[in-house]
């Protein structure tokens, strides 16, 4: 028999045919504000531990995650029973609309808001329902509920502090959600540890909701890829159900346990790192012609007049900021996330030198 002639796109998912990957950016020699992680090293004692420890990598992982759920279900104040822990909150997202969503289901979310749920509505064939927040960069409390009231509505997100826009919603208004529409409602909460909001205490009330939170910001392990889900045991069972068996590596659950021993230096980092993005808030806000939004969490979102050209700006300098492209709601932003006090320090300079250089000199101050 001859060679068949083989065209593997017109295989392709039609749902994945569509899809543009998630593009990141990786230029270790840059000074990285971009991606919203905790500048600071690990607590120096708990990296010597992590290091010390004796792990069997030829073995597989507990597959149920048994000690990093107890010390999360201590962390948080709930059962082990009611955690989940992922490969990073990404592979949870995706689990969660695994479990709920799919074809003929839609996924309600509010742009602008973190990209990945839309990506994982796609590869899970779940239809995206967008309401865009008011220009207050409120949530439309009202929309969203008539949105998840629709029978095809299964899940709700809600990214609280809002990722990229800073912005923390009112519990009440959550809550409404949670309560009238029935459906489940996510509460991403990945950088609570900023705000110091949660609505963890609301679980034991509501079944439908889920909170999903990181080890990725508040304790700087981007890297090593762990993220969890909590809810009343009953609701996480039936998204254990498309966990694959050893989603998360033996060094990250070790790492999860062992930093939430050193809890308290790294409640002196996130109270550092609270400051800095302050210094960097008021820093910004006294750059003429510069839009800068409130944060509750470690990045601030701000609106130069040309975001396209002082983002190269900045990269020539060596600064790596996220661009966020158009925005619904706001249009074109930058984002930057904390960095160590000299690189937030040397960050405002070149952002002082840009804005002297592009702002014509009878508009400076
Ligand atoms: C709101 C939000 N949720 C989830 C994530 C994903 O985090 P992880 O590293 O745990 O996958 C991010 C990362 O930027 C985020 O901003």
């Amino acid at each position: 028999m001859g060679k068949v002639l083989s065209n593997p796109e017109s295989l392709v998912r039609p749902a994945v045919q569509q899809l543009i990957p998630y593009e990141t950016k990786h230029l270790p020699e840059c000074i990285k504000l971009d991606a919203n992680e905790n500048p600071f090293p690990w607590p120096l004692g708990m990296k010597e531990s992590l290091f010390a420890e004796k792990l069997a990598f030829n073995r597989y992982p507990d597959g149920m995650g048994g000690d990093l759920k107890s010390a999360i279900g201590t962390y948080t104040k709930i059962s082990p029973n009611g955690v989940l822990i992922g490969n990073g909150s990404d592979e949870l997202i995706q689990l969660i609309l695994l479990t709920f969503g799919g074809l003929g289901k839609s996924l309600i979310i509010h742009p602008p808001t973190f990209g990945m749920y839309k990506i994982y509505a796609r590869l899970t064939d779940t239809t995206v329902v967008e309401v865009p927040l008011l220009d207050s960069l409120a949530l439309d409390t009202e929309k969203m509920l008539e949105a998840a009231l629709s029978p095809e509505a299964h899940v709700v997100i809600i990214c609280n502090p809002n990722n990229p826009t800073g912005s923390l919603f009112p519990r009440e208004d959550i809550l409404r959600l949670v309560r009238e529409s029935g459906k489940i409602v996510v509460v991403d909460e990945a950088y609570a540890e900023f705000s110091e909001e949660t609505l963890i205490p609301e679980l034991e009330n509501n079944p439908n909701l889920v909170i999903l939170r990181t080890f990725s910001k508040s304790f700087g392990m981007a890297g090593l890829r762990l993220g969890y889900l909590l809810g009343q045991p009953e609701t996480i069972a039936l998204i254990n159900k498309v966990r694959p068996p050893f989603n998360v590596n033996s060094f990250s659950q070790k790492a999860g346990i062992l930093a939430l021993e050193y809890l308290a230096e790294y409640q002196a980092q996130i109270q550092q790192i609270k400051e800095e993005t302050h210094k960097l808030q008021v820093g910004l806000a006294q750059i003429p012609d510069v839009v800068v939004y409130p944060t509750w969490a470690n990045f601030i979102l701000f609106k130069p007049v040309d975001p396209d050209g002082w983002a190269a700006e900045l990269l020539k300098r060596g600064f790596l900021v996220r661009n966020m492209g158009v925005l619904p709601v706001l249009g074109k932003c930058l984002r930057i996330s904390a960095g160590l006090p000299d690189e937030n320090e040397g960050f405002l300079r070149a952002i002082r030198e840009i804005s002297e250089e592009t702002i014509p000199c009878d508009k400076r101050i």
